[in-house]
């Protein structure tokens, strides 16, 4: 009977125990139990803490994995670390978030880190545009919401947003389950997963439109917040492991006049660098004898530095002949 609840839908079951007067499992406990382990393990998988574990996996190496898989997951969001399917964990698990995974599941424990190489775009001027609004707020709202989150982020780097009526850089669209970028990619319906976006060079960035849509006032999930978040993947970074920063993976309302973390700041500074007018600020004049000294030392450090690794380079070359 147990072995029963793997193999048959969850979701129809649930259907069936809600409709049903009798209940057809004696131990309630262990059917809860093995439902939540069942969404457990999916919610693992699709996010990048397990890897993809099929029927014929052994029951104990299921449990393993599933322990490491919660282990790894409460340490990134910043729980109690207890192996355990807890109460706490389950609600967290059940949180509203980015449908962009934590880890990379192909490189097994490597977080996505920020600065990951590659991830990035080469020129200053990235270019955004609307092909699906959503009928919940006015578009012109929509477009305020996508300009001011993307204006977090120009604030801190020399980056420049521009809307565009041609081919955009970021195409944003509202649409709901499977909509065109294969089925782990499909929307979930109200809840759970919000949006999702794709690392440059293709930035597009996608909502649910099964969820309730507001900006900045009301009650619904926060466009401009998400939006930020989203465009925070598009522009290269990935999800952060320190909860109160924009880039965690669970969505947070915030405060109207909210700023980027600084593990955020750091982030996309670390792919960008500063805004230009800050960059001319601090650079150290060169009649400043003692700057002047450092700067030569440094240079001299670098040219020692340079020359042993060719050195080193040669001397491998020679040994290879
Ligand atoms: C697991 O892998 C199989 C085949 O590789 C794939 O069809 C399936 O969608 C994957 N499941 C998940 C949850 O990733
Ligand atoms: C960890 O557990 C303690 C005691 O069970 C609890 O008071 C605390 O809130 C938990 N910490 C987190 C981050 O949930
Ligand atoms: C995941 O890792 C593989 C291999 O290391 C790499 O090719 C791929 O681009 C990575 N994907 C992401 C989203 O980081
Ligand atoms: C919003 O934009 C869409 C697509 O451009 C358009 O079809 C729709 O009529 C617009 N809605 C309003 C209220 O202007
Ligand atoms: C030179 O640099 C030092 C510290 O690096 C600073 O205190 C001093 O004001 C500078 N002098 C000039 C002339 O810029
Ligand atoms: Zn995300
Ligand atoms: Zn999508």
């Amino acid at each position: 009977m147990k072995l029963h609840i793997f193999i048959v839908n969850v979701f129809m079951l649930i259907g069936m125990l809600q409709a049903a007067p009798v209940r057809p499992f004696a131990d309630e406990t262990l059917f809860t139990e093995a439902i939540q382990a069942k969404n457990a393990d999916e919610f693992f998988m699709r996010f990048g803490y397990m890897k993809n574990i099929t029927t014929r996996t052994r029951h104990v190496n299921k449990a393993v994995k599933r322990k490491e898989a919660i282990r790894k997951f409460q340490q990134f969001n910043g729980m109690n670390i207890t192996g355990e399917l807890d109460e706490e964990t389950i609600e967290k698990i059940k949180q509203p978030r980015c449908g962009v995974a934590d880890f990379n599941e192909s490189s097994r424990d490597r977080p996505l880190q920020f600065n990951a190489p590659g991830y990035k775009w080469s020129r200053k001027t990235i270019t955004w545009k609307v092909t699906g609004y959503t009928n919940q707020i006015p578009n012109a709202t929509q477009r305020s919401a996508f300009k001011s989150a993307l204006k977090k982020w120009s604030d801190v780097t020399p980056l420049i947003f521009e809307n565009t009526e041609g081919y955009p850089d970021i195409e944003i669209l509202f649409a709901r389950g499977n909509h065109g970028d294969g089925s782990h990619n499909a929307f979930d319906g109200p809840g759970r997963v919000l949006a999702h976006a794709f690392y440059p060079t293709d930035g597009d960035t996608h909502f649910d439109d099964d969820e309730t849509w507001i900006f900045r006032s009301g009650t619904g999930t926060d466009l401009e917040v998400v939006a930020a978040h989203e465009f925070g993947h598009a522009l290269g970074l990935g999800h952060s492991q320190n909860t109160e920063s924009l880039m965690a993976p669970f969505y947070k309302r915030m405060d109207i006049g909210w700023k980027l973390h600084q593990d955020d700041i750091t982030g996309i500074q670390s792919l960008y660098g500063v805004p230009e007018d800050q960059l001319s600020a601090p650079l150290p004049s060169p009649s400043n004898t003692s700057s002047g000294i450092n700067n030569k030392l440094i240079y001299n450090i670098r040219y020692i530095i340079t020359a042993i690794i060719v050195y080193r380079y040669i001397l491998e070359m020679l040994i290879m002949l």
